[in-house]
């Protein structure tokens, strides 16, 4: 006798048992919601100038600064895992107060775009468009600085001018996707960003070019080793003038609600992990690709406690990345990109 035969005679109600589905491995495999592809991964790295470097970031085991003639071959690799797209972050030789080397043609990365579109055309190369790994004060704009250019008495010394910022990241745009990047990645969190950018794209013929915009991006401790990897470090204060305050959820819905108005193709919330709430509202809110970015931080955290033996690394490394995947995001920015796409389970 079954249970509902049972139940028709004594008035019981059957026991559910969700267990059932979970008996055996392949049972698991039919039922499972979300599960991990290497195109989800885009996979950042750190350029610098010379040649034949492979330089380990202490804070980051597995993550290496590069040269660009050595990057080239780790890119292929990627590819050839099936990862499809790049995120390019540069260490430049000279920083100054406006961040020149940016948009200079045969800057770091212009260079670095050029040598990677060259050798592995299929990859989708994303550029981070940002001012703190070129300035020498370390923020991501130009600041306030009496006997600057654009020194405004009215505002407080050290304050980050937003729109003369603009002004040099449409410029620094243009010169990257000159050199070939596919998408334009605008981090800095100023106002406006996303629609300076878009127009002088367009104005400059491409708008054939990509916005992925760090829409949502907080101030967190969690960027600390990509502080190491960059050589990034803002010389005083922090980033909160400009960066999104962690306690905030609403706000980051007003942050996405302009990127969207002002031409973005992705989003993006970062970090990933501590602030899946964000990611899974963005989701929810819209119809554009989102991206997360499991940062450095995450990375790190991960690795530290594998490396004491206190938790199993490929294990918990995929549950995370999962975990983002299920929470809404497309595609993952992430450290582990390369090996979690070996690691994946059949
Ligand atoms: C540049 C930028 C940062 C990161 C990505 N782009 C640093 C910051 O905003 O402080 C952090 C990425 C990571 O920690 O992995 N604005």
């Amino acid at each position: 006798m079954n249970q509902t035969q049972l139940e028709t005679i004594t008035g019981t109600p059957p026991v559910i048992r969700p267990r059932r589905l979970r008996r055996t491995q392949a049972l698991r495999r039919m039922v499972r919601e979300t599960s991990l592809s290497p195109n989800d991964f885009i996979y950042p790295l750190f350029i610098r100038h010379g040649h034949d470097i492979q330089q380990p970031i202490r804070s980051m085991p597995g993550q290496f600064q590069w040269s660009i003639d050595r990057v080239v071959g780790e890119v292929r690799a990627a590819y050839q895992l099936g990862i499809p797209a790049v995120i390019l972050f540069g260490i430049p030789d000279v920083k100054d107060a406006c961040g020149s080397e940016n948009y200079e043609p045969n800057g770091i990365i212009p260079s670095a775009i050029r040598a990677i579109k060259d050798a592995v055309p299929e990859m989708m190369v994303i550029s981070d468009m940002c001012f703190c790994e070129y300035t020498d004060h370390g923020h991501c704009g130009i600041i306030n600085q009496p006997g600057d250019a654009y020194y405004q008495p009215h505002l407080p010394e050290g304050y980050l001018l937003n729109d003369p910022t603009l002004e040099l990241l449409a410029r620094a745009s243009i010169v990257h996707a000159e050199a070939g990047a596919d998408i334009i990645a605008p981090s800095g969190m100023m106002d406006g960003m996303v629609g300076a950018i878009r127009a002088g794209l367009d104005d400059a013929g491409f708008d054939h070019v990509v916005i992925m915009s760090y829409a949502a991006k907080y101030a967190s401790g969690f960027y600390g080793p990509f502080r190491d990897a960059a050589e990034s470090p803002p010389q005083f204060g922090d980033r909160s003038e400009y960066q999104m305050d962690p306690a905030n959820r609403r706000e980051a819905l007003k942050e996405v609600a302009l990127d969207v108005a002002e031409g973005a193709d992705m989003l993006m919330v970062k970090p990933a992990l501590p602030y899946l709430d964000i990611l899974s509202a963005v989701r929810q809110s819209y119809n554009l690709p989102v991206a997360a970015y499991q940062v450095s931080g995450e990375y790190a955290m991960l690795h530290a406690a594998a490396a004491n033996g206190w938790i199993d690394l490929r294990r918990c490394a995929l549950e995370t990345l999962t975990s983002i995947k299920r929470a809404g995001a497309d595609l993952i920015l992430t450290y582990f990109a390369k090996e979690a796409a070996q690691w994946i389970p059949e």
